[in-house]
């Protein structure tokens, strides 16, 4: 599958007839919400694991040196934290060209911290897509993202604010808390620029 999803996603027509959608956010949507929205509450979805697998080309990396973000994963038990935002459908072409390097549109099911629940759309970026960068150690990770750094800023500071954004909604990712305490190690917290590339492991 190519990177660019924008035409992909255009067909996925399933809410257009509303007049509100709810939108899952559980990557840079949680910190950046950039777009006009109608309402905005803590949900999670079950069934998937937030991970750094996909790779940042256009965002937080470039061609040679690509940053990692989020997507999810299917992962049975498992459930991802996260803001659902209830938009109207004309705000997914922003998102959809906002999200080209390789997240398509997917319906699902959220539930809210409250216990109400409601169906929507999360963007996932498969294994199939060509940016996929897949697993590896959390500690090469948090290496690669150290390092990285595109044209919306450095890697570091979008797993940075991923971390602190969950923090404050009282919400535990140990997958983006380990990244985090690998950064830390190499001297990258919050507030601090990356400056310097971790040492060599
Ligand atoms: C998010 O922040 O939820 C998000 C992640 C990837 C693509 C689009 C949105």
């Amino acid at each position: 599958m190519s990177h660019n999803t924008i035409a992909i996603n255009r067909r996925m027509d399933k809410f257009d007839s509303h007049d509100s959608v709810w939108l899952f956010g559980y990557g840079s949507l949680i910190f950046k919400a950039d777009f006009p929205f109608l309402d905005r509450r803590p949900a999670a979805i079950r069934g998937w694991a937030r991970r750094f697998w996909q790779g940042s080309h256009d965002h937080r990396g470039t061609e040679t040196a690509p940053g990692r973000v989020v997507t999810l994963v299917p992962e049975a038990g498992a459930h991802c934290d996260g803001m659902a935002y209830l938009v109207t459908p004309e705000e997914f072409a922003h998102l959809d060209y906002r999200e080209k390097n390789g997240y398509l549109r997917l319906a699902t099911d959220m539930h809210f911290d409250d216990g109400a629940s409601a169906e929507g759309i999360v963007y996932i970026a498969t294994h199939e897509n060509a940016a996929y960068l897949g697993p590896a150690p959390e500690r090469d990770i948090a290496r690669q993202i150290a390092l990285a750094r595109g044209p919306s800023g450095p890697n570091a500071e979008y797993l940075l604010h991923l971390a602190q954004a969950l923090r404050d909604m009282g919400k535990v990712d140990a997958h983006v808390f380990e990244i985090e305490r690998h950064l830390a190690a190499f001297g990258i917290k919050s507030g601090i620029k990356p400056a310097k590339p971790p040492a060599p492991a």
